[in-house]
């Protein structure tokens, strides 16, 4: 029996259905608590500091399974693993398992082997797709498919490329079977996923192929992917958004900062004004698309003017949502190089306040929905009240309202309520 705890992005997420499912195919069975399992796992994260630490601390708890049984093996998998495999050694000595993001398919090799020895595959392998190794997906109306692997792009501040290691595509024609297979067993949304997701090339196909390869399968009704780079919204990817009606309309589009200095020092490729002019651009095409960032504050050098530029552009962008961190260095990365020069009370400081900036935009962006009609997927019973049920607008919302109405259906919802995350109303 095995048991597996997430960390981290979405990636990781669809990696540990992906290692479950390489077990289950091994004979394996998948319990809930770690009390029941022979194999615990961790699949971690190594994207910000605190991330690995709350890993170090749950490794601690974790350990205690092996003192009251002794056979349990205790496998750190993931960015962590990858990133930390020399530390985790000394700093985890409870680690039976080390095996980074390229290393899955040797998990059931190596958990064969039962010499009480530290068993790695830490090698990374520019050519892994996994496009073989089936994914024990939870049920569910949505389905994330991993459509490419690692990145090329080394952003100053990122540890990515370093422990998953270099830009990898699965084959178009594989992922458009997996999508088929998804929806003749009942998947409505598919989510693509990837490092940088609209960079997918299989050698003949790109990313706006893809999207118009999905669009065509029956059964699916939404298609989104996640994470773009700016500087990979090729036309061609935006002819694809606007062409497809499958493809909603909204876009995770990860600007970082608004200040060019420090957008040039992160190596992110582009300015300000080209970004804002692809969101003018997607805006025109896509119309009522909704837009969610990732930023970062307190880089290397961000002065009080970078902060504001920053502050100006959650403002004149209106984001949905937007998921705000403070700069945290990450050995190995160019910038790890550099002073981290922004105290952490004022890498605080900046952060409560586009936190506060945000919350009021998001409401605002929500309230203006109210007394509207949406298109609501719906994903099934909500948690309570009791009789409502839950699912997400195009715009990738999360909508509730009394039932009834199945799973998998989409509904329409006059919107009478709004918060910062949620939508409420009844059905229309
Ligand atoms: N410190 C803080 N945030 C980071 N991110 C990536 N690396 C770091 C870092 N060293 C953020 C970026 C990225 C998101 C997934 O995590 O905003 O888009
Ligand atoms: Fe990290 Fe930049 Fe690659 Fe995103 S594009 S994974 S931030 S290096």
């Amino acid at each position: 029996t095995v048991y597996i705890e997430t960390y981290g992005c979405q990636m990781n997420v669809a990696d540990t259905e992906m290692i479950t499912g390489s077990l289950l195919a091994r004979g394996y069975g998948r319990v809930e608590r770690p009390e029941q399992a022979d194999v615990i796992l961790v699949n971690t994260c190594a994207i910000r500091e605190n991330a690995e630490t709350k890993v170090f601390a749950r490794l601690r708890e974790l350990a205690v399974h092996k003192r009251t049984r002794p056979s349990v093996r205790l496998g750190v998998t993931g960015c962590m693993a990858q990133h930390l495999r020399d530390s985790l050694r000394t700093q985890a000595p409870q680690v039976d398992l080390l095996v980074g993001p390229d290393g899955y398919r040797y998990l059931p090799e190596l958990l064969d082997a039962e010499d009480g020895a530290l068993h790695t595959a830490l090698r990374l392998d520019p050519n892994e797709t996994y496009a073989d190794v089936p994914v024990a997906r939870d049920p569910g109306v949505r389905a994330w498919v991993t459509i490419m692997r690692g990145c090329d792009r080394f952003c100053t501040f990122c540890i990515v490329p370093y422990v998953r290691g270099r830009e990898r595509s699965l084959p178009l024609a594989a992922l458009v079977d997996e999508v088929r297979r998804l929806a003749d067993a009942g998947t409505k949304e598919v989510v693509f996923l990837g490092q940088t997701v609209n960079a997918y090339r299989d050698g003949t196909a790109d990313f706006a192929d893809l999207l118009r390869a999905t669009q065509a399968i029956d059964g699916i009704d939404r298609i989104r992917f996640t994470s773009p780079h700016p500087t990979d919204m090729s036309a061609r990817v935006i002819d694809a958004m606007a062409d497809c009606p499958k493809v909603m309309p909204q876009l995770h589009l990860p600007v970082q900062s608004a200040s060019d200095a420090v957008l040039d020092r992160m190596a992110r490729d582009y300015t300000v004004a080209q970004y804002e002019r692809l969101v003018d651009r997607l805006r025109q095409r896509i119309p009522g698309i909704a837009f969610s960032t990732d930023i970062i504050v307190g880089f290397p050098g961000e002065t009080a003017a970078d902060f504001a530029a920053t502050y100006a552009l959650i403002e004149r962008v209106r984001y949905a949502t937007a998921f705000l961190f403070k700069y945290s260095s990450r050995e190995g990365t160019r910038a790890a190089k550099w002073d981290d020069d922004v105290p952490d009370a004022e890498k605080g400081a900046r952060l409560e306040r586009l936190i506060a900036l945000q919350e009021r935009i998001s409401g605002e962006v929500n309230r203006a929905e109210v007394g509207t009609d949406v298109a609501v997927l719906v994903e099934g019973p909500a948690r309570r009240p009791e009789g409502w049920v839950t699912g997400k607008s195009p715009q990738f919302k999360r909508v509730m309202c009394p039932g009834p109405a199945v799973a998998g259906s989409t509904v329409r919802v006059r919107i009478e309520a709004a918060t910062s995350h949620t939508l409420s109303g009844r059905l229309a």
